[in-house]
């Protein structure tokens, strides 16, 4: 089964094309950061009507890049949620249509579940249980994975999202949109120790997170110190430090509950190189495996959803004749496909 795999829940599009016997034939994305860098953050409308110039396109360049016509495909998977409404709208309608029109079926995807099961679209051979650490712009929760679609939420954030706190302090600190990278690269010229940040919520039990206080802390210090160059970069390094090491005392003690043997990392802030290594250092401690999607696959993309969406609809699952969107979702909500 090749199924063709649309992404556009936020300010990313992308497209892939996925065959359950041959793997990944291609996929491509256009990213819209020039386009929100300016208002320093993503644009809701804006964001809806990039994915409209540029969907169509990108489709026709993932079929001609794996060497295939339309009716060469098998299944339709769009992202249905969680997401911006008006921008998973622009890939329903698309995705929905096109399979219409194909006469082939269709299958709207879980942003979320995408992200989880990035990681086997290079190793299949990742066994489930195990416990996902999602970090990404919109959410930062750890869960329990059992089988595929069954998903029990152990903690997560309970205000900013990983990668929202990380975008909001790249803005306090006059550096550019997405702050993740931009705090991430200069985090490499800060002078560790110089500035000292809490470890939110590691201090009492529980799996839950709060990142919205670092923020405010650090924008405590941005008050009271000269706003040179190495002050921006000194506490990026701190606010870099104190999210990874929180979050991965967080995995240390989720890991430790459900006494698992593989972690596995995903979304847009598992791209950041800090919290990977510090992650497979610690989790080696405790004899776990860390598994990450490639690089590129941790920011949101179509080859993710094409994947998730192969699984389910090999499964049997698909959409009636309907356009949905789920612009909130929770992952729990999802229905498990294996025994
Ligand atoms: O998964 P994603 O592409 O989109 C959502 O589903 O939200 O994640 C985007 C988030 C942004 O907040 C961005 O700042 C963050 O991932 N991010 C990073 C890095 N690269 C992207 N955060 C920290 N370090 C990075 N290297
Ligand atoms: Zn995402």
């Amino acid at each position: 089964m090749r199924v063709l795999g649309i992404e556009s829940s936020c300010d990313d599009t992308g497209a892939a094309i996925f065959d359950l016997n041959q793997g990944l034939l291609s996929h491509r994305r256009a990213s819209q950061v020039d386009l929100h860098a300016r208002y320093g953050g993503v644009v809701p409308e804006l964001a809806a009507r990039d994915h409209i110039r540029v969907l169509i396109p990108l489709v026709q360049a993932v079929l001609s890049d794996a060497g295939l016509e339309r009716g060469d495909i098998d299944a339709v998977a769009y992202t249905a949620g969680p997401g911006l409404a008006g921008a998973l709208l622009v890939g329903a309608v698309a995705g929905r249509t096109l399979a219409f029109s194909l006469g082939v079926p269709a299958l709207g995807v879980h942003h979320m579940e995408g992200h989880l099961l990035s990681p086997l679209l290079d190793d299949e051979n990742i066994e489930m249980p195990f416990v996902a650490l999602l970090v990404s712009g919109g959410h930062t929760l750890l869960a329990d994975v059992t089988a595929l679609g069954r998903y029990r939420i152990l903690g997560e954030s309970l205000d900013d999202a990983a990668g929202e706190a990380f975008d909001k302090t790249a803005k306090l600190l006059g550096l550019g949109y997405p702050g993740g990278p931009a705090i991430a690269d200069a985090a490499t010229r800060g002078v560790a120790g110089r500035f000292g940040l809490p470890r939110p919520m590691t201090d009492r039990p529980g799996l839950d997170f709060s990142f919205s206080g670092l923020k405010t802390a650090v924008l405590k210090l941005w008050g009271e110190v000269e706003h040179d160059e190495q002050t921006v970069c000194d506490l990026c390094h701190a606010f870099e430090d104190a999210v990874v090491e929180t979050l991965v005392i967080k995995c240390e003690r989720a890991v430790r509950e459900r006494r698992a043997e593989r972690l596995v990392v995903a979304g847009g802030v598992g791209a950041n190189q800090t919290l990977r290594e510090r992650l497979v250092k610690r989790m080696a401690a405790q004899s776990v495996q860390v598994s990450f999607p490639r690089f590129e696959f941790c920011t949101d993309n179509g080859a993710m959803i094409a994947y998730a969406g192969a699984r389910r609809l090999a499964a049997g699952e698909s959409d009636a004749l309907e356009i949905r969107i789920s612009p909130r979702w929770s992952l729990s909500d999802l229905r498990s496909i294996e025994a």
